[in-house]
């Protein structure tokens, strides 16, 4: 595990490297309502720092921030809840107004231009990478789909319902956490179904996964767990809401449907807060609000054709694991995985393969480290980075392709989330610079006081985020 290293931010959105949290990109075209802001902040800046030349005052800070989290007012114990709102992207929070997403951002900490994903892109390698702080190659789930590399000819086939632990590997924080004696409760979340070590999932405190769940019905239960006996309330809970996901996917990020979904998981976050309101508690809960990735839209016949590298190279459909965003190819054994990459690499250079400057293909051991996208018998050898909003299919199709997608390189600013903390152990109105999801471990852990298993996140990393002790 890296120490935090403390190098100039690059300005460079796509040189970054992911294994340092501490970067800070130049921002993007921000909105007025964000322009705004900072307007307002420079100009407090100014009349504050005119304030103190007038009086003269001591060289310390205008406002009186936290030093140290905010003691317990009614539960007994630290509760942490992670909420994922998935597939929000960094900036639909400024697409409508988000009042309630507002309180949490106001009296908590953000990441100012939002929280990075790991590579792949996609819901289960990321949502698992939250929870147990590792990279895909570590955590197991390389891939929503992908074929158990030990079982040849085609054997076992992990899907988004497998729940046999032997796929899930690492210890995810439900399991840390019933491990130190505490109790931990799951409304969804990638894996939380899956029996490991002490964690049985036990149905009053872990529900399967059920999309058709109203939103609502997630939030009142939520909201139950607190009305137990204190020693009952479990110290970490989980929520997921498939929104704005499932609408980006069917109209990409820039539509009034999108809009609308954005509102209706604000509107969630409002009947959360009301009811931890009525309960006391509202100050008492450490919040954790994030998404697993982004969005992008994919429509204007952005696609490459594999069949078009015949010339170089055939490449039967049998050896493709997935096409989009993540092309990965696993060629029978007595094929050199070497020369497939060479040969298609010559194809997709040389300006006769439609888009094909838009795909680089990759031993993957040979991937830009910042990846990690390799330490894994699951992956497959060859692996295609495919250009933002780029979709790669077997042949010509007269299939119509518009909608939105992720899965793609992790340094694109499009696959990025959001993440706000807002608890006793987050400092009121705090920005902090973007981080990679497999940080939100150690948070996790720092924050209930209970040793974590190893994992890729930086030990020193909470210290940055959190408020020290009180
Ligand atoms: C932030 O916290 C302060 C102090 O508890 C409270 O007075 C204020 O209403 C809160 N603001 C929001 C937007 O929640
Ligand atoms: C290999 O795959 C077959 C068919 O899915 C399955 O029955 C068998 O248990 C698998 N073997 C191993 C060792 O995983
Ligand atoms: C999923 O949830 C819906 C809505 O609550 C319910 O009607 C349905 O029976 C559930 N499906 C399963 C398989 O439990
Ligand atoms: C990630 O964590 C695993 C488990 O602790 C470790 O084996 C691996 O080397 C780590 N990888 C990186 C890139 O830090
Ligand atoms: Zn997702």
């Amino acid at each position: 595990m890296a120490e935090d290293d403390e190098e100039p931010p690059t300005s460079k959105l796509l040189s970054f490297d992911t294994d340092s949290s501490s970067k800070s990109p130049k921002p993007p075209n921000l909105t007025p309502k964000l322009i705004l802001i900072v307007v307002t902040c420079v100009a407090a800046a100014i009349i504050i720092a005119f304030g103190f030349l007038f009086f003269s005052s001591s060289s310390s800070s205008s406002h009186q921030p936290d030093v140290v989290s905010r003691p317990l007012k009614k539960l007994k114990h630290p509760v942490v809840l992670l909420i994922s709102s998935d597939g929000f992207r960094f900036g639909y929070q400024y697409k409508t107004d988000t009042p309630n997403m507002n309180k949490l951002i106001t009296n908590g900490t953000e990441a100012q231009l939002g929280l990075i994903p790991v590579f792949p892109t996609l819901t289960f390698p990321n949502h698992y990478a939250i929870v147990t702080g590792l990279y895909p190659a570590y955590h197991g789930i390389v891939n929503n789909y992908f074929l158990d590399p030990d079982n040849t000819t085609g054997g076992e086939a992990f899907n988004m319902k497998s729940y046999d632990p032997k796929w899930w590997l690492g210890e995810p924080l439900w399991e840390t956490v019933v491990n130190h004696g505490l109790k931990a409760s799951t409304y969804f979340w990638p894996g939380s179904e899956v029996n490991k070590g002490g964690w049985t999932c036990p149905q009053f405190f872990c529900k399967v996964y059920n999309g058709s769940v109203p939103f609502e019905e997630r939030v009142d239960t939520v909201l139950n767990y607190f009305d137990l006996p204190s020693d009952e309330i479990p110290s970490f809970m989980t929520l997921y809401f498939g929104e704005p996901d499932h609408h980006g996917h069917k109209v990409g990020p820039d539509d009034p449907r999108i809009t609308q979904a954005v509102e209706r998981v604000d509107g969630m976050i409002g009947k959360l807060i009301r009811g931890l309101e009525e309960r006391g508690v509202f100050e008492d809960v450490n919040i954790i609000m994030l998404g697993d990735h982004g969005m992008v839209g994919t429509c204007d016949e952005k696609l490459i054709f594999l069949e078009d590298l015949a010339p170089w190279i055939e490449i039967p459909k049998d050896w493709i694991q997935s096409y989009s965003p993540l092309l990965s190819i696993r060629p029978p054994p007595s094929y050199s995985a070497k020369d497939i990459v060479t040969k298609m690499n010559e194809g997709l250079k040389s300006g006769k393969v439609q888009n094909g400057q838009y795909l680089k293909v990759y031993l993957k051991e040979e991937l830009p480290d910042r990846l990690h996208y390799s330490a894994s018998g699951r992956i497959p050898p060859i692996i295609g980075l495919i250009d933002e909003a780029f979709k790669v299919e077997q042949k010509s199709s007269k299939r119509k392709e518009c909608g939105g997608s992720h899965g793609y390189d992790n340094a694109f600013f499009s696959m990025r989330s959001i993440f706000i903390g807002r608890g006793p152990k987050f400092a009121r109105s705090r920005k902090v610079p973007s981080f990679e999801n497999v940080q939100i471990y150690n948070l996790v852990t720092t924050i209930l006081n209970i040793q974590g298993a190893s994992n890729n996140g930086t030990i020193s990393f909470p210290k940055t985020i959190l408020l020290p002790n009180h």
